[in-house]
C-alpha cells in the first residue's frame, strides 16, 4: 500500500492563521508574560512559529506525554515520558498543541497542570476535530477546525513520517 499526500492548508494559510493567533494571544496577555508549554513531539513546529509572532515576553518549556493502552485511540490515561523542566508556580501558561482529537490527553494533561498551581491556564491548538470529541476539553484559541480526517504535516506525524511538512494535508492511501 502506497500514500499520497492532498493538500488541505496550504503553507500560506497556515502562516496567515498563525499570525492572527500571535496577534490575538499578544492582545489577551498584555502586560504579562506569557509561559508557552510544547507537548512534543507534534506541537514543536507551530510553537515556535506561533512564538515569533508574539509580541509580550515568552518562556518556553516542554513535555511530552503518550496515553497507555491502545495506539490509535487514546485511553484518557496519560504517562509523562519527559517532564518540565521549570515550575509552573504563578505562570501565565499557555499549552500548544497540534490538534485535539479526541480530547482525551489533553483533558488529563491540563488537569495535572492545574495541580502545579499557575496562575491562569489556557489552551492553544493548531487544529481541533470538534466531531471526534469524547472528553470536553475548553479549548482557547484554535487554528482551524477540520473535518474528521486523519491528518499530517506541521509537527503531525503518520507512523513518525511527514512531520516536516510546512502545510497540513490528508494522508490517502492507495493500493
Ligand atoms: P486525543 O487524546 O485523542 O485528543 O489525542 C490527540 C493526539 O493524537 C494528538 O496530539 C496527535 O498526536 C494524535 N492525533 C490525533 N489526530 C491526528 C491526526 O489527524 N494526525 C496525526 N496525529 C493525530
Ligand atoms: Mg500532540
Amino acid at each position: 500500500m502506497s500514500e499520497c499526500i492532498k493538500v488541505l492548508l496550504s503553507e500560506k494559510d497556515v502562516d496567515a492563521r498563525i499570525s492572527e493567533l500571535g496577534r490575538q494571544i499578544s492582545e489577551d496577555y498584555a502586560g504579562r508574560q506569557v509561559h508557552l508549554i510544547c507537548v512534543l513531539k507534534g506541537g514543536s513546529f507551530f510553537m515556535c512559529e506561533l512564538a515569533k509572532r508574539i509580541t509580550v515576553p515568552v518562556s518556553l518549556d516542554f513535555m511530552s506525554v503518550s496515553s497507555y493502552g491502545g495506539n490509535t485511540e487514546s485511553s484518557g490515561e496519560i504517562l509523562i515520558k519527559k517532564d518540565l523542566d521549570e515550575s509552573i508556580a504563578g505562570k501565565d501558561v499557555l499549552v500548544v498543541e497540534d490538534i485535539v482529537d479526541s480530547g482525551r490527553t489533553l483533558s488529563c494533561l491540563l488537569k495535572l497542570l492545574l495541580e502545579r498551581k499557575p496562575s491562569s491556564l489556557h489552551l492553544c491548538t493548531l487544529l481541533d476535530k470538534p466531531e471526534r470529541r469524547v472528553t470536553d476539553v475548553n479549548v482557547d484559541y484554535t487554528g482551524f477546525r477540520i473535518p474528521d480526517t486523519f491528518v499530517v504535516g506541521y509537527g503531525l506525524d503518520y507512523d513518525q513520517k511527514y512531520r516536516n511538512l510546512p502545510y497540513i494535508g490528508v494522508v490517502e492511501f492507495n493500493d
